[in-house]
């Protein structure tokens, strides 16, 4: 999200919200027609594998898929470089998830054409922040948002690329999290020098009824390195409907998906959820970054 600045990200959320109708499939779009893109996922993912082939196929573009991991020349020792440049023959744009720190950058430097990252190890996923300040700024605001972010911050790639995005727009910023996931010291001190409002805390007290969004997250079990420190913190920040009688009417709460139990059904029939939507939005989004990085659109 580092590369982006504000007036680049609306001009995306702008190009999104006019692909919407084609992603509800209300108008035909060509403007991929003739162009491939490749999808690597060397990590497990729903949302975004799907919503992105979904984009491409909206788009009228075609795809093409590594599959399983297991499948792929990897198993035979095959490196990520070698891989990248051999796919990068074969596709126009390269979308990629990967369970290393950095492997998106890395696929950047070995690749002729452009690599998407689809999320790499515990660092980055920025085409969802791209999905995530669009659903904010459909459902809610993005100038000055008062946001809470929950959950597992220290593992949760999601919410270090959003906290930077938001950090354009002036977000006052509140982390919700047990003492162990607390946001990296890192990104907090940047969050601070940039002159943002930041509160950290491990509860929710005090904080449910002052919010416009709260964005939960999952306890990321498979980034931690010793199982028993998981089980310790596994269970420590849930919402439910209840909780939620103290909130604001406008409150949103956001997820990335998928949950595990930090949210509870029951919270999925009041007004706040916005979950399910935010999902949807990752096809108009990821739409207009395909069109763009693809040239069709400038
Ligand atoms: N939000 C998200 O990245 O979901 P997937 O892991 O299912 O792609």
């Amino acid at each position: 999200m580092k590369d982006f600045s504000r007036e680049e990200i609306d001009f995306v959320l702008d190009t999104a919200e006019k692909l919407e109708p084609a992603a509800r499939g209300l108008e035909k779009s060509r403007l991929l027609d003739g162009k491939l893109v490749a999808l690597l996922f060397f990590e497990p993912s729903t949302r975004t594998r799907l919503s992105f082939e979904t984009a491409v196929n909206r788009l009228g573009g075609k795809t093409i898929n590594l599959g399983s991991v297991e499948a792929s020349s990897v198993m035979k020792g095959e490196n990520l470089a070698d891989t990248i440049r051999v796919v990068s023959g074969y596709a126009d744009v390269i979308v990629m998830r990967h369970p290393k720190d950095g492997a998106g950058r890395m696929a950047s430097e070995f690749s002729s054409v452009p690599i998407i990252n689809g999320g790499d190890g515990s660092v980055h996923h920025p085409t969802q922040t791209i999905l995530d300040l669009y659903t904010i700024r459909r459902e809610s605001h993005l100038e000055g948002l008062k946001i809470a972010m929950a959950g597992d911050l220290k593992y949760g790639r999601t919410v270090h690329s959003l906290c930077q995005a938001l950090a354009l727009y002036g977000a006052d910023m509140t982390f919700v999290s047990p003492p162990e996931l607390r946001m990296p010291p890192e990104i907090v001190r940047e969050l601070k020098r940039q002159k943002i409002r930041v509160k950290e805390t491990d509860s929710f007290e005090g904080i449910i009824g002052d919010v416009e969004v709260l964005y939960m997250t999952r306890v990321q079990r498979e980034r931690f390195p010793d199982p028993e420190e998981y089980l310790k913190v596994a269970d420590s920040l849930r919402i439910d409907a209840k909780l939620l009688k103290a909130a604001k009417p406008e409150l949103k709460v956001l997820h990335p998906l998928p949950r595990v139990n930090e949210i509870e059904h029951d919270v999925d029939s009041t007004p706040h959820a916005c979950y399910f939507e935010q999902a949807f939005y990752g096809v108009p989004t990821r739409m207009a970054l395909l069109a763009l990085v693809a040239g069709v659109i400038k």
